[in-house]
Order: structure tokens, then sequence, then C-alpha cells
């Protein structure tokens, strides 16, 4: 795993955007996978204002998110897709017809997943896959537990998440219970992976992942396996 350490929480925003964008500038009908969450908003940030200011482009980019809570309206304030059309894709020159969220919407989870699994296998697979990580080791919402399921599935969420997640809602209650999430493999077979941690609630986590060894109730350090993971993390997480 190459380890890019950051004094703060913007340096990490700008160096993680700046390794998007020259993987964009690489490839520019590039399938990038996003997560959500407070993590990578700067970033998101970020690479709106190269965007604005013409030194990136996003046309010919498609995108596939993570995950999506279930069930949920694509029009809910707190869903996914809301969270990356205020995020990113309002602000960038990208064809929403390009990005893609799990349909929180769906009447069949099952279906859905599969539909997604074949979505991500028709572009070709991932090019490069951003991704958060839980206080509880998950990755998108692969829940610590005995076995990690491979493709897209509708997972229940685990009380950590729930409550870890309730600060952007009006009550723990509200949170929903489920989510549709990529699977471990959909994950892995990203050919590059650029995994973002910033604070000091994540610093458990960081020294789990970073032990090189595996636990599939610590689904994170299933990254120890993949060849070519980034790490980019402020400082504080590995004090
Ligand atoms: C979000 C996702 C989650 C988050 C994780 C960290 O799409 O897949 O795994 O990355 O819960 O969330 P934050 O960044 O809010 O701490």
């Amino acid at each position: 795993m190459n380890i890019i350490v950051c004094r703060n929480y913007e340096e990490m925003s700008l160096r993680a955007a700046r390794i998007v964008a020259e993987q964009i500038k690489a490839k520019p009908n590039l399938v990038l996978g996003l997560a959500t969450g407070s993590t990578p908003e700067g970033m998101y940030a970020q690479l709106a204002d190269m965007n604005q200011k013409g030194e990136l482009s996003f046309k010919e980019v498609t995108t596939v998110n993570l995950d999506e809570y279930y069930p949920i309206a694509p029009a809910n304030d707190q869903s996914y897709r809301y969270f990356m059309n205020r995020h990113l894709f309002d602000h960038i020159d990208i064809d929403k017809a390009n990005t893609h969220v799990p349909d929180g919407a769906a009447a069949d989870p099952a279906a859905e997943g599969k539909r997604y699994e074949e979505l991500i296998s028709d572009l070709g697979g991932i090019d490069l896959q951003v991704l958060g990580i839980g206080r509880n080791g998950h990755i998108g919402f692969n829940e610590p537990d005995s076995k990690l399921i491979l493709d897209t599935h509708v997972t229940d969420l685990t009380e950590s998440t729930i409550e870890a997640n309730s600060r952007f809602f009006a009550s723990p209650s509200d949170v929903p219970r489920r989510a549709l999430t990529m699977g471990i493999g959909s994950i892995f077979k990203a050919k590059k992976i650029l995994l973002m941690i910033s604070g000091v609630e994540k610093k458990a986590a960081v020294s789990a992942l970073l032990e090189r060894t595996v636990d599939t109730n610590f689904p994170a350090t299933m990254l120890n396996l993949h060849p070519d993971v980034t790490l980019v993390c402020t400082a504080d997480v590995l004090d």
C-alpha cells in the first residue's frame, strides 16, 4: 500500500483530487468509482474547482457510486444520489446519464444488485475506485461479518454505522436500516483504489488496516490483498 500523509484535511483533499485528475487526464473516458460521506467532500470541491477553471473535463467520464440507502427515493435529500448531485455532478461538465448510483427505489433489491454488477462489467470495470472507511472498518457498506459478500447486494447496517450516520438526520430513528452496496468482489475488481482517511476518530481503524493481516470482521483489511491501493490520510490518524 502506497501511503501519502497530509498535514490536514485540506491538503488531503487536494492530493486526492490531483490523483483523480491525473487519471482522468491519462484516460479521459475513465470509469471512476465514487464514495459519499464527509471524507471526500473536500476532494469533490477541489475537482469542481479544477473543472470550473477549465483544467479538467468530465465530459467523457463515467461514474459508479459504491452504495445507496435502501429503500430511499433518489430525490430524497438524504439519498446518496442527492449527495453526489449536490457535491459534484451539479458543478461539473459530466453528462448525468453517465453517473450511476444503485437505485434506492428499486422494487427488487436483489435484481438491482445484479443490474449494477452487469453495468460495471459492461463498462469494462472500474479504473479508479475512491473509498472512505467506517469507524468499524466497513468499506462501501460491507459491514464486519464472518462472511463478506462479493457482489452488489442489499445489506443491514450495523448499529455503529446507523449511529455514525445519524449526524446527517434529525434523529437516529430516521436513518435507513438497509443499503445497497457494491460487494468486496466488486470493489476488488477496480484496477486502482484511492482510500481516503481523515480524523482522529478513524485512528483505531487505521492501525487495524495497517497491521498487514486480513479479517472479515474489519472489512478494510481486505485491501491489504489488492495490488494497487493508495492511502491518502491526515497525519492525526497515524499518531
Ligand atoms: C459511503 C461509503 C462509506 C463511507 C464511510 C465513511 O459511500 O461507502 O463506506 O466511506 O462510512 O464515512 P465518512 O467519510 O462520513 O466518515
